[in-house]
């Protein structure tokens, strides 16, 4: 079982004018799984206040996973990319790149996210978009890779050998 810390970006979400589905359909899922969701967070689409809910995820908290959504787009105030470059030691290109290839089928718009995955320490980072229906999407297409990234991070396995 991995532990999972859920983060919203939102001004509106945070200021109470929306409520957060996307948060509300991540859990859903994580849960479905039989994953642990140990922190979920809403915070306004601040640099500072999304790093800093980062790093106690990762450096406090220890999660395995934190699944970040929403402020990956063009707007002025869409800064999750640079707040998780800001606290990741490595960089994981592959799962935004997989999530944009396969959402692009859906929606041509889904080249516009600006998400980024990376790692640091022992947490996995990754951002996914702000709609409830982009949060599925996405999920649906990592989620068969994860549990084994997940597991070596971990070190509860070095075997890649099949699948
Ligand atoms: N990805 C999927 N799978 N499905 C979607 O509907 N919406 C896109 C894109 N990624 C979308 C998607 C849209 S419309 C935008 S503007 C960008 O994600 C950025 O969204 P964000 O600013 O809410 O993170």
């Amino acid at each position: 079982m991995f532990t999972v810390g859920i983060l919203t970006a939102s001004d509106k979400a945070s200021g109470g004018k929306r409520q957060d589905q996307s948060g509300m359909v991540i859990t859903e899922i994580i849960n479905s799984l039989g994953w642990k969701v140990v922190t979920y967070l809403v915070v306004a689409d601040d640099t500072d206040q999304i790093k800093n809910a980062l790093l106690s995820m990762c450096d406090t908290q220890r999660l395995n996973l934190v699944l970040t959504s929403g402020g990956t787009g063009f707007g002025p105030r869409d800064n999750t990319p640079e707040a998780t470059k800001a606290v990741i030691e490595r960089e994981v290109p592959g799962i935004p790149e997989i999530m944009r290839w396969e959402s692009v089928k859906k929606t041509p718009r889904a080249m516009l996210s600006r998400a980024v995955a990376g790692i640091r320490k022992q947490t996995l980072i990754i951002n996914l978009p702000g709609s409830p229906k982009a949060v599925r999407e996405c999920l649906e297409v990592i989620l068969p890779a994860l549990t084994h990234g997940l597991e070596i991070l971990n070190g509860q396995t070095g075997e890649c050998g099949q699948n």
